[in-house]
């Protein structure tokens, strides 16, 4: 993608994302409606739907050969990565949102033929936004964000993953991750997986891992993680399919190697 238009885009996105932000804050305390989708702790409220569509008229007028794909249905169907595409969740962290009022975040990836070129985070209620740029780093409130220690190791990170892999169930082997649980230094579960990403991408928590995440969840948190030397790949080690839903690990590369040779055993 060319620099001035990137730029271009950019600019734009990091506006829409404040106004959109702006916009979620006024409505924090109201009573939207809010509905399930697959299971009763699966939540969509008005609020995730009509900031969806807020970014998506935006895109459409100002940029109308670009495709979107957004969790809440005002994307286009795509199913190549030919283009330039914005990949969005209006919130992620939706469970957040409703009950604590915070932890939350928008989080927008945009790709071009397929790479990576902007991603965004924006931690709603705290006002910190961290982009992405291809080859030019990651940034936490316009602070550029340094290379990710080469000094980490299992006993001395910081692991966030969803507490239900430490519980039987039918994806991962729980007595490995409990083992990890007890070998890290400390682990956590934010609720947001691109708040994770940022964290990871940010250092202050040095490996994500979860079984299942759509593109709208790690589109941004991948660029952001690349910029800074670290690595996003499946939890089988394979690369990650940008349109499909994945298992995701993201991490400091010095403890990736045990991550998925000592912890990480999928059933
Ligand atoms: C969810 C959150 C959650 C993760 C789920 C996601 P949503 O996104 O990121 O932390 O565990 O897999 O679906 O639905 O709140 O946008
Ligand atoms: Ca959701
Ligand atoms: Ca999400
Ligand atoms: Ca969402």
């Amino acid at each position: 993608m060319n620099i001035p238009i990137r730029q271009q885009i950019y600019n734009d996105a990091e506006k829409w994302i404040y106004q959109a932000g702006e916009l979620i804050r006024e409505q924090i305390h109201d009573n939207y409606q809010i509905d399930t989708k697959s299971n009763v702790n699966d939540l969509v409220t008005e609020v995730d739907r009509s900031t969806e569509k807020f970014f998506a008229e935006k895109i459409r007028e100002k940029y109308p050969s670009h495709f979107i794909v957004g969790e809440e249905g005002y994307g286009d169907k795509v199913d190549s990565l030919d283009g330039t595409i914005w990949i969005i969740d209006p919130i992620d962290g939706t469970m957040n949102f409703v009950h604590q009022k915070r932890n939350f975040a928008i989080s927008i990836g945009i790709y071009h033929n397929g790479v990576g070129e902007i991603g965004f985070i924006y931690n709603v209620m705290d006002d910190v936004l961290y982009t992405g740029i291809r080859g030019e780093g990651a940034y936490r409130n316009s602070i550029k964000l340094p290379p990710l220690s080469d000094q980490v190791n299992i006993e001395t990170s910081i692991v966030a993953l969803n507490s239900s892999l430490a519980c039987e169930n039918s994806r991962i082997n729980e007595k490995k991750v409990q083992q990890l649980i007890k070998d890290c230094r400390g682990s956590r579960s934010y609720g947001s997986a691109a708040l994770e990403f940022a964290y990871v991408a940010e250092g202050i928590v040095d490996a994500y891992l979860t079984m299942r995440l759509a593109p709208w969840d790690f589109a941004a948190g991948l660029i952001l993680v690349n910029e800074v030397g670290g690595v996003t790949i499946q939890a089988n080690g394979q690369p990650v399919n940008i349109l499909e839903k994945n298992t995701i690990l993201t991490t400091n590369k010095q403890i990736q190697e045990k991550l998925l040779d000592n912890y990480i055993d999928l059933k």
